[in-house]
């Protein structure tokens, strides 16, 4: 049984390795993990872990971001990192972590969520591009299907367009993600 909680400062060694070995060895994502936890942008019960058998399989942040629109920002979220451990990959632990993440969001009365991932994975949970919204992303130089929005309450992209100064709204990440 995989239980799905809110990350404890017990957890972040096991954090830390499960990113690392879902990211191929890489640093870059469990770093990014430990910046936005000691980061203003940081919502402690959308920092969630996937829990079995007293091992942690897999880990997933949401944290805030800012939707700028000409001299106007408005906070929202954006999901990063996800990583479950190779071995416990493809068992629907990662599904888990996200509708959980998307509960809470919604019960915490955000309106969106933001991402860069793949186009085969995140459109199951609602994700869609977020160019189709209206908005955009400046800071990474990515395809427009991979930089995706979740609309967490119904008919806000169309408000948000509706109610727009400029052409285009832009996501912006923190800092932290650059750091
Ligand atoms: C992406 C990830 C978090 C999904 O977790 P998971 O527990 O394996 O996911 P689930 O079991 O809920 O779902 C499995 C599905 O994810 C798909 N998937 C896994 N990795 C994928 C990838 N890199 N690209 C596209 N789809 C992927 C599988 O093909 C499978 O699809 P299917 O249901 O159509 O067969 C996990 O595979 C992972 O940690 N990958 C390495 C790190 C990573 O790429 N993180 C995301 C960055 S955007």
């Amino acid at each position: 049984m995989v239980q799905i909680r809110t990350e404890t400062k017990a957890d972040i060694d096991a954090v830390r390795e499960v990113h690392l070995a879902a990211f191929g060895g890489k640093e870059d994502e469990s770093r990014l993990a430990d910046r936005i936890r000691e980061s203003v942008g940081f919502v402690p019960e959308l920092s969630l872990v996937a829990e079995s058998d007293g091992r942690i399989e897999g880990h997933m942040l949401i944290s805030k971001a800012e939707l700028v629109d000409g001299q106007d920002a408005q906070e929202t979220l954006v999901l990063a990192p996800i990583g479950v451990r190779p071995e416990a990959q493809g068992r629907g632990i990662g599904g888990a972590l996200i509708r959980e993440g998307i509960r809470r969001a919604e019960q915490l009365g955000y309106k969106l969520i933001f991402l860069i991932g793949h186009p085969s994975y995140y459109p199951r949970f609602g994700f869609k591009p977020a160019v189709k919204g209206g908005l955009v992303l400046m800071q990474f130089d990515v395809p427009d299907d991979v930089f995706m929005v979740l609309e967490l309450a119904e008919g806000e992209l169309d408000r948000l367009a509706a109610a727009r100064k400029e052409k285009y709204g832009e996501l912006k990440y923190p800092q932290t993600f650059f750091a």
